[in-house]
């Protein structure tokens, strides 16, 4: 039996949030190249005329930024609005906006602090395939949404633990609805990254010492580039994954098992 599928996008429409740069923009890049007509998001902008610009070589016709608050209902209706109406129904998600603005033990994050951990990182990626599921499901076509997670879900990172809280729960937010969606062949599945060398994560590997110490974790003994998520993204988003659903796949270089 001939596998059928290839690794490519070609024909589908996607829609990245937190796409103006790091792992999001890479995610971008990479879908572009194989074909997809990519939507970004971020709040700011400036900062997605500036990413959608300097996308435009991987595919001119084929790439739309939105400015849009992932954590807000009627963004998030706006950012898909306007990506159907450019290029057809979001057939890709990926929940990849998030934030940490804090690195203080857990017991002395201040409510408000965790309150905007917890909007952006897990109420947002809910509304995002809330809004996906409910076009995908009228439209009556297949989904793929993907959930940019973090190996903080999985193991305490002293410093990072409302963070960490936020990524355990986008992983059951993955499983809940592979399970509720599968059905409607709609397939949901995570990427957790180790750390990768984005602003986000400047305070893991820019200061002195701080990178070698982070590789040095490592089997494969390096830090992730944006580029090395990508390959997750491109093979959950393709038809090569289409029967995996309700799975995190870790990118971590080795970093928690080795
Ligand atoms: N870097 C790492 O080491 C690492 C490790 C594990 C997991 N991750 C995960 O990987 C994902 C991407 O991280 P990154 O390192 O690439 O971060 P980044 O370089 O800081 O990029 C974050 C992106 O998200 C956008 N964004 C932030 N808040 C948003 C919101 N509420 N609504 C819409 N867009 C928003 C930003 O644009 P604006 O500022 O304009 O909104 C930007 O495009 C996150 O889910 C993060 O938790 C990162």
């Amino acid at each position: 039996m001939q596998s059928g599928f290839a690794q490519e996008l070609h024909g589908k429409t996607a829609l990245v949030t937190g796409g103006t740069r790091g792992i999001g923009f890479a995610i971008a890049r990479a879908f572009l190249e194989r074909g997809a007509r990519v939507a970004i998001t971020g709040r700011k902008e400036d900062g997605v005329r500036a990413a959608v610009a300097s996308l435009r070589d991987a595919g001119p016709d084929r790439v739309l930024g939105v400015a849009a608050h992932s954590a807000r209902p009627e963004d998030v209706a706006r950012a898909f609005g306007e990506a159907q109406a450019a290029f057809g129904t979001v057939q890709v998600v990926v929940n990849n906006a998030a934030t940490n603005p804090t690195m203080v033990p857990l017991a002395e994050v201040e409510p408000e602090v965790f309150d905007k951990i917890l909007e952006t990182n897990l109420k947002g990626y809910w509304l995002v395939a809330r809004e996906a599921a409910r076009r995908l499901r009228e439209a009556g076509v297949p989904g793929s949404i993907v959930n940019v997670s973090s190996v903080a879900a999985f193991r305490a990172w002293p410093g990072l633990g409302a963070y960490g809280v936020s990524k355990a729960a986008v992983n059951m937010l993955t499983q809940v609805l592979a399970a509720e969606l599968g059905r409607h062949s709609i397939r949901v599945n995570g990427i957790a990254p180790g750390v990768v060398r984005t602003r986000f994560s400047e305070a893991l590997w820019k200061a002195p010492g701080a990178e070698e110490k982070a590789a040095a974790r490592s089997s494969l003994g390096r830090i992730g580039e944006p580029e090395d998520i990508a390959g997750a993204a491109v093979f959950l988003a393709s038809d090569a994954s289409r029967h995996v659903t309700g799975q995190t796949i870790i990118v971590d270089g080795g970093t928690t098992t080795g």
